[in-house]
């Protein structure tokens, strides 16, 4: 799919698919457009059908004439409301309508009412994100039919830029919606780690591969200790981006990545969806689409470290008992009073090995808590962080990506609740603030010089129907709020 920019007005495009977004106070001057192109018969039709332009209204006709197969109207509501995620959400709903059709699709908005650059960005992303359609393990795939090029009508050209990063971008998530949508036994540690390995040749990134002797070297106790009751050997990964020239931040991000998590002894029972814990893995999945993206992209005057700790949460006879003590790689020791909280034992090395690095900031990512799903549903992640200014842009960024990001309380008073009688932690606080315990676990695990963010995305990483730009399954959450806080960094110390 090829973006590109039309400068011209609607009545000078041409192509045989065309989707205009219609405001309801602009509805008249649309009706006048319209019957100019399209003959007078055109606005009765339209009133007929009561389309009105408000939001969520919605008119598709075929074959208008000649050259043209489809044509959409979308409702955009009143001028005075229109922000770019109306736009976002209007665009994604009538492009999917263009699935099956083939051509060249138009795209007319009333651009000038918005921020253009970010209108460019949000409806070139919609576009390609909403196309997706993961057929991998279909025996018979459908034949995947979309339109071949978007033209953004009446767009200005100064915009153009904007168009280099939306295709790296859109890899980046349909990448993680890859993995994330892999199923446990074709999406192992070793296969998390050539994913990475193909990245670091593709595009250029420097990898650095630790084996479980090097891990226990490192004295990473609490990532091994989850590891250990699994077949399949733990993998920790390490990406490196470094733009040419002088570097001026450097940045961290890590990944919970498991690939399964069955909840070990703790064993995932009930209602709780142990199915689906494949994709307990998302936090790792943001990380490799995004390190894809940015090597793309290649932002100038940044270091960006890319970490995750791969393992799977299984059982066996050398599996971790409930009541295990270990100790992390900062020498803190842990007792395990729940081995299905292992994504923390796995972020506290990971990130003990960021700090390592001596970045600017560290953003994880991770499928953490059941808890979170519960305070803020499938649309929104949790945000926990040590620093006002960290937490403030990546809500910025989320907010321009249409990711939803809501930040959450640290409250010192509740690490009481890990307060263990033989260790220094316990890793399972009480049930009541599940999230801000685990948040407050990993906190440990962090120097505290460094600004740090943690994202819980267990409810985002998954939508069962489907909303917005995501097709229903994995959403590649995280990806876009990532790449945008990277590509945003200012780059002064
Ligand atoms: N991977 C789960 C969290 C999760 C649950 C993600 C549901 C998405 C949907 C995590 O490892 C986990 O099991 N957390 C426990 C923690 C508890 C034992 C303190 C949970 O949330 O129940
Ligand atoms: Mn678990
Ligand atoms: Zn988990």
């Amino acid at each position: 799919m090829q973006v590109s920019i039309n400068p011209g007005t609607l009545n000078e495009w041409t192509g045989n698919l065309l989707l205009i977004g219609i405001l309801e106070n602009e509805l008249q001057e649309h009706l006048n457009l319209l019957a100019h192109r399209y003959g007078k018969g055109i606005d009765k039709k339209i009133k007929a059908n009561k389309f009105k332009g408000k939001s969520n209204d919605l008119l598709s006709f075929d074959l208008l004439n000649e050259e043209e197969d489809k044509v959409i109207l979308i409702g955009l509501g009143k001028s005075e409301n229109l922000k770019i995620e109306t736009l976002r959400k209007a665009i994604a709903k009538a492009s999917r309508l263009f699935i099956g059709s083939s051509g060249r699709l138009g795209i007319h908005l009333p651009w000038e009412l918005v921020n253009q650059g970010k209108a460019v960005q949000a409806v070139s992303e919609a576009t390609r994100l909403c196309f997706f359609k993961d057929q991998r393990f279909m025996s018979q795939p459908e034949e995947q039919i979309t339109p071949e090029q978007i033209n953004l009508i009446g767009v200005n050209e100064t915009w153009e830029e904007i168009l280099e990063t939306v295709n790296p971008t859109c890899a980046g998530v349909e990448l993680a919606r890859e993995l994330v949508g892999a199923p446990p036994n074709e999406l192992s540690p070793e296969v998390l780690a050539e994913t990475a390995k193909k990245i670091s040749e593709e595009f250029g990134l420097k990898l650095k591969l630790l084996e479980r002797e090097e891990c226990e070297k490192l004295g990473m106790g609490a990532y091994l200790a989850v590891a250990k009751g699994s077949d399949l050997p733990p993998k920790f990964i390490h990406l490196k981006y470094q733009s040419k020239g002088e570097i001026k931040k450097k940045l961290a991000i890590v990944g919970k990545g498991l690939t399964f998590d069955s909840g070990g002894y703790n064993l995932k029972v009930g209602a709780s969806q142990i199915e689906l814990m494949k994709f307990d893995m998302g936090g790792s999945a943001a990380v490799l689409g995004t390190a894809r993206a940015i090597s793309e992209i290649k932002p100038a005057g940044i270091e960006v470290d890319f970490i995750i700790a791969a393992c799977e949460n299984m059982i066996n006879g050398s599996a971790v008992h409930p009541g295990d003590i270990v100790k992390a790689s900062n020498g803190t020791t842990i007792e395990i009073n729940n081995t299905d909280a292992e994504g923390r034992l796995t972020l506290a090395d990971a990130l003990v090995y960021a700090c390592n690095q001596k970045p600017d900031a560290i953003v994880d990512l991770a499928t953490l808590t059941g808890a979170c799903v519960i305070a803020l549903g499938d649309e929104i992640a949790g945000l926990w962080s040590n620093n006002d200014l960290l937490a403030k842009d990546l809500i910025a960024s989320a907010n321009t990506t249409g990711e939803g990001l809501w930040r959450m309380p640290l409250p010192a008073s509740y690490k009481e609740g890990l307060k263990s009688l033989l260790a220094d932690l316990k890793n399972t606080g009480p049930r009541a603030g599940g999230s801000i315990t685990a948040a407050l676990f990993l906190k440990e695990f962090v120097d505290e010089d460094i600004p740090w963010a943690h994202i819980d995305i267990a409810g985002t990483v998954w939508s069962d129907k489907g909303k917005g730009v995501d097709p229903a399954g994995a959403t590649g959450y995280g990806v876009r709020t990532l790449i945008n806080w990277i590509s945003a960094q200012p780059l002064v110390k």
